[in-house]
């Protein structure tokens, strides 16, 4: 059954999901709309949104000329649209073939950036250098079993002073029934460690199939997010609820500008995304 609650070792559940997101890589290069980039302008939907809130707590209110790491870094248009903008930045991402695209996007855009293969909980011992912003952004933590060691990883890689952005999926959201004909409870909210299997070959844009169709999530609540942040040493700075998302979580969500939203009759029940800034003192 989709969505089941099942006993993993990350190890395995790591790399279920690794074989996943590298199958899905040749979908996305074909559905991400990479041409759009040729255009040096081009700044991705997710970086639009994102950077005006980031800019405000920036001691310069910019990323202009920070060293900016991006977790969970995909093939690389957030990345590449954080380096129009001004920043120096390296991309983080277990899947060699979307760093591979990430790269090439790269070259083709003439945006300079470094590419590093890592698990996302390994990143602190993998990744050169210290950073004045480590930025992630919709897709990540639900793929990560342990949240106490990824925070520790965020506030290694920050220098004293250094700034944490997170905006993803809100664990309220992910905790409906996506199928349902209307706002209907169906998954944990609260984790117990186990994770959710999953068994889909399809992505969230375009139309193909991934072969390996088995992958593993866990849900956070805010609860843990938040406290594993705290608990690493970082200091909350800033905390926001929003009610669109870039994807498309239930198909009776509708097209707004920049993503999905609930019908505008649901859309005050309940958040779609969560927005965290964090302070490394
Ligand atoms: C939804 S995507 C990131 C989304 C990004 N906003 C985008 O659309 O480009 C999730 C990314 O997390 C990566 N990922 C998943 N688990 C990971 C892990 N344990 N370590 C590093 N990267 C991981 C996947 O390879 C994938 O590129």
């Amino acid at each position: 059954m989709d969505g089941q609650n099942v006993e993993i070792d990350w190890d395995a559940a790591r790399q279920a999901n690794r074989e996943n997101w590298d199958d899905r890589v040749p979908l996305h290069e074909a559905a991400y709309g990479l041409e759009a980039y040729d255009d040096p302008s081009h700044i991705s939907d997710v970086v639009i949104d994102d950077l005006p809130v980031l800019d405000r707590f920036l001691p310069d209110g910019s990323i202009q000329g920070l060293d900016l790491c991006h977790l969970q870094c995909h093939i690389g248009t957030d990345t590449i649209s954080l380096a129009r903008s001004g920043a120096v930045v390296t991309g983080v991402d277990f899947s060699a073939p979307a760093l591979q695209t990430a790269a090439a996007l790269a070259e083709r855009s003439r945006a300079s950036a470094t590419w590093v293969e890592s698990d996302v909980l390994d990143a602190r011992a993998v990744v050169d250098g210290d950073f004045d912003v480590v930025y992630t952004s919709i897709g990540t933590i639900c793929w990560l079993a342990d949240l106490d060691r990824w925070a520790e990883q965020i506030f290694g890689l920050l220098r004293p002073g250094g700034t944490f952005y997170i905006r993803d999926a809100h664990p309220a959201m992910l905790a409906l029934d996506e199928d349902a004909p209307t706002l209907t409870a169906r998954y944990p909210y609260f984790g117990d460690g186990r994770a959710q299997q999953w068994n889909d070959d399809s992505t969230y844009v375009g139309n193909g199939t991934v072969a390996h169709a088995r992958t593993y999530e866990w849900p956070h609540p805010l609860s843990e997010i938040i406290g594993s942040l705290l608990r690493a040493g970082l200091r909350l700075i800033h905390f926001d609820e929003g009610r669109t998302l870039p994807w498309q979580f239930s198909s009776r969500m509708v097209e707004v500008p920049r993503g999905y939203a609930w019908p505008q009759a649901e859309r005050d029940l309940i958040p779609c995304t969560y927005t965290i800034v964090a302070r490394k003192d």
